[in-house]
């Protein structure tokens, strides 16, 4: 299967306060067409950097990375964030037209679009909504229905559930499979998670603390269409053990020198 996204080599230097912060060293990582790979790593190791660089938010320092272009008129990425980045003064059918409208996809396709994303993740009686007047989890799928409704590339998602409860989260979770099922695209998902990482993902990254390169990565057993039922299989919780082994010393590196 052809690479979708290529990261050769990405280097970013932060200039920060007084010293230069390196975020990531040396970072290669190829994805191919249609896999769900999760980023995971420890606090400050440059998951989102990585992310903001695939979208092209920030530039790298060196090396290069890139999203291969397909459908022309599709948007390359669409980028969920970890806080409801969605616009308060819009409703909810608003929101998720949003990315189509900038596209200047004309009103009826872009609202009957963003009508069959909105029912997907269960908020048809709110369409007409204001995001102060949902709950957070709520909110959280607005952000999701908005980025599979623009029909990007590829999906960038940065801790989209982080700011959760964990029955909400175990409950989204499932749905993006779900949703993920419909067209398989190719997703980056950064999680703290290790868990969401198995149940989510084809193949979770792991990243060393900063400055963070890959550590190790792992296959995700699992066949798809799969659902949360697999947390309880055996090879789930000896995965989780396997990975969190690796992330340990990354994790208390990342946490600084003790007393
Ligand atoms: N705009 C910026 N200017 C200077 N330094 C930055 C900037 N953005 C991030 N950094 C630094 O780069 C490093 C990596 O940050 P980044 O946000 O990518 O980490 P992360 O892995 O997403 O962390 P977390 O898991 O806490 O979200 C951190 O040390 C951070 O302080
Ligand atoms: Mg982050």
């Amino acid at each position: 299967m052809s690479a979708k996204i290529i990261v050769s080599d990405v280097t970013k230097i932060y200039p920060g306060q007084g010293r230069p912060v390196v975020a990531l060293d040396r970072v290669s990582l190829k994805v191919p067409e249609g896999e769900f790979v999760c980023i995971v790593g420890p606090s400050g190791c440059g998951k989102s950097t990585l992310l903001r660089i695939l979208a092209g938010l920030v530039p790298c320092s060196s090396g290069t990375a890139a999203i291969a272009g397909g459908d022309r008129g599709k948007p390359l990425h669409s980028l969920v964030f970890q806080e409801y980045a969605i616009f308060p003064w819009k409703t909810v059918l608003q929101n998720v037209a949003f990315g189509l409208q900038m596209r200047g996809v004309a009103r009826p396709e872009r609202e009957a679009t963003a009508c069959e994303w909105i029912g997907r993740v269960g908020l048809s009686e709110f369409t007409d909504a204001y995001p102060r007047q949902l709950s957070g989890g709520m909110r959280q799928r607005v952000g999701i229905a908005r980025a599979f409704a623009n029909d990007p590339e590829v999906l960038l998602m940065d801790e989209p559930l982080g700011a959760l409860d964990a029955q909400t989260r175990l409950i989204l979770m499932d749905e993006l499979l779900h949703l993920w099922e419909a067209d398989r695209k190719t997703v980056v998902y950064v999680t703290h998670d290790i868990e969401e990482a198995i149940l989510l993902g084809d193949r979770v990254v792991l990243m060393t603390a900063r400055p963070g390169r890959l550590k190790a990565e792992f296959t995700v057993p699992f066949t798809r269409p799969r659902g949360i039922e697999v947390m309880g299989d055996p090879a789930f919780a000896g995965l989780s053990y396997q990975i969190w082994e690796a992330l340990r010393d990354e994790a208390i590196a990342a946490m600084g020198p003790r007393a």
